[in-house]
Parts: C-alpha cells; structure tokens; sequence
C-alpha cells in the first residue's frame, strides 16, 4: 500500500523510490565514480595528453621537457617540492614541470604530494604519463603506491547530483617504470589502486545527501561491497537489534522514521595470524535530536557516517591485498532525529553489555551506538578492536581538521595505528584517557550520563566508550576535524576526505598479535 506521506514524499524527492517498509526510501542514484585505470610502461607513449617530469632544486632538468634552468627560473620555476609548471607543446602532449625538491630527500609523502600536484596541474586532460614511480630513494613498489594514491584521489571529484554528472577528468594514469623497477610498480600500484577505490568509496558514502544515504541505503551499499569481495554479510534490522538489546541504537534511532540497521562484514582468509574488530559510527544524518544542533551545525552532519564509511570502504579492499588478518566491521547505522518519539533528556537507556546510561543531550549520539557496537565486538573475541568516529567537536577544537584524535586503553594499538598513520599521511595525535575525567560522567540514576562537563569533551567521550571494551586492547579514533576539507587541497578533493579508510587497511594488513 502506498500512503499519503510516501507519496508526498515521493514527490519532494522526485528520484526517491516507495520502499518495502512502510518507511519512504529514498534511492541511491549510481554515482559510482569511476577510478582510473593504471598502466605501467617501460617508455612513455605518445597518445598521452600529459606527460609530467620531475625537476630537482638541482641536478639536470630531462632534456624532454623543452626547456633549462634558466628558463625554468625566469618564469619561477625551481624545483620546489610540489612547483608546477605547464610547458604546453604544439601537437604533443603538455609537458609539466614537477618539483621534488631537493635530491636525495624524496619520501613517499612528497611523491604522493607530487602526484596529487601533477593531476591537478593537469586540469582536464585525461591520460597522463610520469616516470615520479621511477626515481631513486624509494622502494619501487611503496613508490608507485604512493604515486597512485596521490594522482586517483586528487583526480576524485563528487559527482554530485547535477543535470551534467561532474567528475574528475583524469582516466587514466601512465607509470613510466625502467626494467629494474618494473615488478616492484606493478605491486605497489596494484595496492594504490585498491586503497584509492576504498578511500573514493567513503567519499562517495559521505558526500551523498542525506536522503540518498540513509541506514537502509547504507546496508544495501555493505552487501554490495561484501558480494563484490569475499566477506561475510549480516544485516539487523529494528525488531532484531530489539531482540539483541542493542538500545544505543534503538534509542538514537527512537525520533527517526527511518529504520536503523546494523550491519556486521567479516573477512576470514584461511589460516588467519590475527583477528582485528573495526567499529563504524554510522549516523546518517545528525540533527542533535531534541538537544537540536543550529543550522550552521547540521550542514555537515550528512557525514557523520564517515566512520561507518572508513570501515566499510577498508574491508572491501583486505581480499585483494591478500591480508591475513582476520577482520569483522560493525557499521552501527542509524539517524539522530527529533520526531515525536526521540529520547527525551533524563530517559535511560540499556545497552548490549547491560551497562545503562542517563541521556543529559541527545547530541552526544556517537557514543551510544558505538556502546552496542563495541559490546558485540567483544564478544567476537577479538585481538584488538578500533572503532571510528566523526564523535567530537572537543576534538576539532584541540587538533584542528588535519589532525584526528587517538584515545586507547592500550599502546600497543594505538602506536599500530600512530606506524600506520604515518604511512598513509593521515595524521593522528593521541590524547590521554584520563581516568581522574571520569568521575564526570557519574550519574544517580544509570551507570553513567553520556556527557561529561565541557572541559576534556574528547577524553570523555572516550571515556564513555572505554566502558563498553571490556578488557580487550582497544583504540578510538575521532575522526570529526579531518572528516571533511573545504578546498582541494594536495591529493584531498574538496568534500568528503574518506579520511581512515587506508588507515584501517594499513593497520589490518600490518597487525600481529
Ligand atoms: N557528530 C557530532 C560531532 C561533530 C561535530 C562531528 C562537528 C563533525 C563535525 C557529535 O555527534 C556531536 O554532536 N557531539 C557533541 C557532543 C557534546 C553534546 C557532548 C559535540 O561535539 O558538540
Ligand atoms: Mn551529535
Ligand atoms: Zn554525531
């Protein structure tokens, strides 16, 4: 049956469709963006429409690029880490200048740097050609890796939901590889391409419009992703997250007519060396709930499932990188909504383990969900758990949006993820979990309110988790400054970042006991 309120419904979003459940779903148009393909070649082709050259602060400049070190300073070029230059030729392709530096100093965060700054020097072109994998100093494979990364997510752009569908221009990438160089490219950049496809499929998660993301989209989303690469799928539904006491979810979801949905993936390769839990917080839309976030406080609240996106978006990569951990990912999915139904402030609500809480603001949402989530993590046994989180403005507040916060009940964790992040270049800085903090969150009615006072609000937050882990080597990472960048910046696309997605499987593919 079809009632009123679908069709009104209907007809506001004209590309919803009318769902099984009684809910209006919307649809999740195919903004699938198309990530570039990666070519390696032992010498550069000439169909390309842009080929880019590395140029040294000193050394030789390639006779290629048409013109010397003269010429390249007299219009300012010289050679600076991440300096373009776009030396246009008649009927070839474009040359462009890069700057790596100084010689000698090159890492693989300036490649990917480079890379991001040579696809956007790029402009519209579509095919280009650079021999940035090739260089000595870095590993081959780690280069081409980094190279990949750099030039698929500066190349990313949102499709967006325009008459004229708006992506990126660039299609394909041609790494110019000598012999010696050649098998150690072609694994790197196997590797970049699949942590890139991760990284682009949270953007695209978060960067979609609330009503074409919601807890059901984002479920059917998982099971696509998990069909697509090995992994084990369940979907929970309302009625059975009921029945499994989860009332984190239940209680945030309380004021929504959407239904919630739980979604839990594993990875299980044969003869695993390790079992890792990802926890996502997966709230689709944050609106506060009846402690309701003013307007300028919700524009960004579409992501607040970047989280769940990291998680996702990095276990559908752990197949194709053979790693040989066990992996399983809880997406809690739910919005925070203020309908006549919501918590209301003062209510108590029961979560998985049977820890209670006192709601004091129904805008500190992450935490009961992530509450159920990390209760059933436990349970899976574990050998550590992470959970990911946009939790915390606290947070954005003391590291600002490059910086993610990391909060753990054990070092070994939390400097697996600090190795890791250095490797992908999202940075992390740990906070302490204070344990004197606590006692800001005792309530005289449940085992804990789910706010502390003002001060230390990231530290609380974690706090709050921490009771929810057991004893279980755990780390959180609050992921609400880095979440999102408004401009293009290196290899970060304006909008969503997919920030902890090569995180997750940097850290999964490296973890020993
Ligand atoms: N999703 C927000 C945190 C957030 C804010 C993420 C800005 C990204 C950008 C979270 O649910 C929230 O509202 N947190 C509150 C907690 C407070 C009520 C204790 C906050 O940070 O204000
Ligand atoms: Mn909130
Ligand atoms: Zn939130």
């Amino acid at each position: 049956m079809v009632c009123a309120k679908m069709l009104a419904h209907a007809m506001k979003h004209p590309r919803s469709g009318i769902g099984r459940e009684s809910e209006c779903a919307a649809q999740v148009r195919k903004t699938s963006h198309m990530t570039a393909t990666v070519l390696i070649t032992r010498t550069t082709p000439k169909t390309v429409d842009a080929v880019a050259v590395p140029v040294g602060t000193t050394g030789t400049v390639p006779r290629s690029l048409g013109l010397n070190r003269a010429a390249l300073a007299a219009v300012g070029f010289d050679g600076k880490l991440g300096q373009t230059l776009v030396v246009p030729s008649g009927t070839g392709p474009a040359q462009i200048a890069i700057g790596v530096g100084a010689p000698g100093a090159l890492t693989v965060q300036t490649l990917r740097n480079a890379a991001g700054a040579v696809v956007r020097a790029a402009g519209k072109r579509a095919v280009v050609a650079t021999n940035l994998a090739d260089l000595d100093g870095v590993d081959a494979a780690k280069a081409a890796q980094a190279v990949v990364e750099g030039a698929l997510l500066a190349g990313y752009r949102f499709a967006g939901i325009k008459k004229e569908a708006n992506t990126g221009a660039l299609t394909q990438l041609v790494l110019v590889v000598g012999e010696k160089r050649a098998n150690g490219a072609r694994i790197g950049s196997e590797r970049g391409h699949a942590t890139a496809a991760a990284t682009v499929l949270a953007r695209d998660l978060a960067n979609l419009p609330p009503a074409y993301m919601t807890a059901r989209n984002m479920a059917e989303k998982a099971v696509a992703v998990a069909h697509a690469s090995g992994l084990t799928v369940e979907v929970f539904n309302r009625d059975q997250l009921a029945e499994m006491g989860c009332g984190g979810m239940l209680g945030v979801n309380a004021g929504s007519v959407e239904p919630p949905r739980m979604v839990r993936l594993t990875y299980a390769p044969r003869n695993s060396v390790g079992h890792v839990a990802l926890v996502g917080k997966g709230v689709m839309y944050d609106s506060g709930g009846l402690s309701l976030k003013p307007s300028d406080g919700q524009i960004a609240m579409k992501m607040d499932m970047s989280g769940a996106a990291a998680v996702l978006a990095a276990m559908g990569a752990l197949k194709a990188l053979k790693c040989k951990v066990k992996v399983t990912g809880y997406l809690m999915c739910t919005d925070n909504m203020p309908g006549g139904n919501a918590v209301k402030l003062g209510d108590v609500l029961t979560f998985r383990n049977g820890k209670t809480a006192e709601i004091h603001n129904t805008d500190a949402e992450g935490r009961l969900v992530l509450a159920d989530g990390l209760s059933l993590a436990v349970e899976d046994g574990p050998d550590a758990i992470v959970d990911i989180a946009t939790l915390t403005g606290a947070c954005m507040v003391a590291l600002g949006t490059k910086v993610a916060g990391v909060i753990g009940n054990n070092q070994s964790v939390v400097d697996k993820l600090r190795t890791a992040s250095t490797a992908t270049d999202e940075q992390i800085w740990q906070l302490p979990l204070e344990k004197a903090y606590r006692k800001q969150l005792d309530s005289n009615v449940a085992d804990m309110r789910n706010i502390g006072g003002p001060p230390g609000g990231a530290i609380t937050a974690a706090l709050f988790l921490h009771e929810f882990v057991a004893e279980v080597p755990w780390a959180h990472l609050d992921i609400a400054g880095p979440m999102s960048v408004d401009a293009d910046d290196g290899w970060l696309s304006k909008g969503a970042t997919g920030f902890g997605a090569r995180l997750l499987i940097e850290f999964a593919t490296n973890f020993v006991k």
